[in-house]
């Protein structure tokens, strides 16, 4: 680890994901010190063992939290569809085994869909945050339905076969704006900074 004197204000984002960290960092109170595992010289990646969302962000945190002592939030993310009993859920980024690739995926998906009508399906992000002796947990969901094909290009991972509730367009189809506006992320950060910004002081 980096040579770091440890505040009050500090605070870290137990993600390697450079672009999590940025994004994040427009939202934050300004008082607070967000820090990724890169800016504190953390190389190891966190093995995500959980069975749940809430267990991997707990895991990823508390490793973290342990190791040095600084208040410390991590996420996990990932697609549950109905008709497959919330699958590929933890195993979103491998559904299809190594090596992890999306487009692998989504054709793992769509293959294991493809007799099925209930296309009914939700994103969810978990967010656990470590702070002091308080262990806060937030959650964002968005529902919606999985496409036969592909539509759209923007984006990531499952985006191009996920159209939103109440949306005509995919999330492959949508700006990064409009996506944040709705998304699970967007939702599970909006109710992290709005405990950061009357919490953490
Ligand atoms: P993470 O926990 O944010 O890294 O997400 C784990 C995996 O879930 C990603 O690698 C994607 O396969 C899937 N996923 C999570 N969020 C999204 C999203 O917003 N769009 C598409 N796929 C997502």
């Amino acid at each position: 680890m980096k040579n770091i004197t440890i505040t009050k204000l500090d605070l870290i984002f137990a993600t390697h994901n450079q672009n999590k960290v940025n994004e994040i960092k427009n939202y934050i109170p300004k008082n607070i010190n967000l820090m990724s595992l890169d800016d504190i010289g953390y190389k190891d990646k966190i093995k995500e063992t959980g069975k749940s969302f809430y267990e991997n962000a707990l895991i990823k945190a508390r490793h973290i939290n342990n190791k040095f002592g600084i208040n410390c939030f991590s996420d996990d993310s990932g697609l549950e569809v109905d008709c497959l009993n919330g699958e590929p859920g933890v195993f979103s980024a491998r559904y299809a085994g190594k090596p992890y690739d999306s487009e692998k995926n989504i054709d793992f998906l769509l293959n294991k869909m493809k007799n099925s009508k209930n296309r009914n399906a939700n994103f969810k992000t978990c967010i656990v945050l470590i702070h002091g002796n308080d262990v806060k947990f937030f959650e964002g969901k968005v529902e919606g339905k999985i496409l036969n094909k592909r539509k759209g290009t923007k984006g990531f991972g499952y985006d191009s076969i996920f159209m939103p509730k109440g949306f005509k367009n995919s999330f492959g189809e949508l700006s990064m704006t409009k996506k944040n506006k709705i998304s699970h992320r967007g939702i599970a950060l909006k109710n992290l900074i709005n405990y950061l910004t009357h919490n953490f002081h």
